[in-house]
């Protein structure tokens, strides 16, 4: 059932063993067939993965659509999904940490919710296995939603539009925690970054993309190291790392105290529609992309838990201006979410 994932958790180390030298690279110009090879590894795929146990329809979709844009899942019913995770901010919240229900900034900065049917485990530190028991988490966090699952059922079946909606499409089971988290999880599956720039050229249009873009892609896949785990067509290895940021947070630690490299290790993000996404990181401290180059190029903080793919590099204003040109060609050219009418 998730078998793309694993194909996914291939590629870091195909790049790795095929492309990792740099000295490789040194040689290779745009348009290459090196870098025809290389585009193949980030081609999109053509279906979402639907787990078997929520299998995909439309009626279960805008259901789920319905209720992560409705406030009436949060204690005061003022916060919706969509606070956090706003479709014109690439599903994220523009700012370094969202202001939740305690009216106070929450520990971490609201990642995207873009492709997550190919991302797993979910959270900064991957403490939920999957969009299911993701969704519970910020429903009744009392800082996040402050909701109660047993009165968000009761004020569900209130409304006797969500009430057909549920019956129609869980026979038996209606409105439960069970089944509001189920519709929530199938429309997130659904929120899928649209065609870019990038994909065109993937796609063998050469004039989709600026001669700088492509010359970030190399730098990308070579000097940089970005690729090493920024991998595949939604440049994430879904693993921990430790970048080196200036952070107090420990992170994938939590969950693994025995492991050395899990300290201030956070899920790699997927790099599509950054444009849209801005600040960045687990704290949201890097205020846009040419700040987070240059934190890369810096190295970040020496200690023994930084991943070993993280180590200084000497990159000009031209290399970081082309780095920013191909991150920029991966937001999608057109992308539309219509907000839906809540029924009442
Ligand atoms: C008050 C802000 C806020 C609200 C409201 C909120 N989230 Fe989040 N969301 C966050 C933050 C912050 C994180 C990261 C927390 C962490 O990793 O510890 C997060 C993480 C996530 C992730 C994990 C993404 C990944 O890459 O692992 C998903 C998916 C998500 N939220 C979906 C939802 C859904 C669905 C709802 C509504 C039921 C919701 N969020 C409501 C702030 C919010
Ligand atoms: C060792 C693995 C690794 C390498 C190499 C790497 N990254 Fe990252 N990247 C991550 C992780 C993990 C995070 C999240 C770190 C955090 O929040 O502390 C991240 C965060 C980012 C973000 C912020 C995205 C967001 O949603 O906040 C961008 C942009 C980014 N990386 C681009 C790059 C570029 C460009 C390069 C090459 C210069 C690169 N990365 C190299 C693992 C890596």
């Amino acid at each position: 059932m998730f078998w793309k994932f694993r194909i996914c958790r291939l590629i870091p180390v195909l790049i790795l063993t095929v492309y990792g030298g740099a000295a490789a690279f040194a040689q290779m110009s745009p348009g290459t067939t090196e870098i025809d090879a290389l585009k193949t590894r980030y081609k999109r795929p053509l279906a979402i993965p639907f787990p078997d146990n929520a299998p995909y329809s439309p009626q279960l979709a805008t259901l789920g659509k319905k209720l992560f844009f409705d406030p009436r899942l949060s204690g005061a019913k003022n916060l919706n999904c969509a606070s956090c995770h706003n479709p014109s901010f690439g599903f994220e919240a523009p700012v370094d940490r969202a202001v939740g229900a305690a009216n106070k900034k929450l520990g971490r900065h609201a990642p995207t919710a873009l492709n997550m049917a190919w991302v797993k485990p979910l959270f900064w530190d991957g403490r939920a296995a999957t969009l299911e028991d993701q969704a519970a988490g910020p429903i009744t966090a009392p800082a996040e939603m402050n909701g109660k699952f047993a009165d968000i059922v009761r004020t569900l079946n209130d409304i006797d539009e969500y009430r057909s909606w549920f019956a129609t499409l869980f026979p038996g089971e209606g409105i439960s925690r069970k089944t509001i988290l189920t519709a929530i999880a199938t429309y997130e599956r659904t929120i899928v970054s649209g065609w870019s720039p990038f994909d065109r050229w993937v796609d063998g249009d050469e004039k989709a993309i600026s001669e700088s873009a492509k010359r970030g892609f190399v730098l990308f896949n070579g000097k940089a190291g970005c690729a090493g785990c920024h991998s595949g067509w939604n440049f994430t290895d879904n693993k921990f790392h430790d970048i080196g940021t200036v952070t107090e947070d420990m992170g994938r630690a939590k969950l693994e105290p025995n492991n050395p490299l899990a300290k201030h290790a956070f899920k790699t993000p997927g790099l599509r529609d950054l444009t849209r996404r801005a600040p960045f990181t687990h704290d949201g401290s890097q205020k846009d992309l040419e700040s987070i180059i240059a934190f890369y190029a810096s190295g970040g903080v020496e200690r023994s838990s930084r991943s070993p793919l993280i180590r200084p590099f000497s990159i000009s204003e031209q290399e970081t201006a082309d780095l920013v040109a191909f991150l920029k060609s991966l937001t999608a050219e057109k992308t539309e979410t219509p907000m839906p009418v809540l029924p009442n």
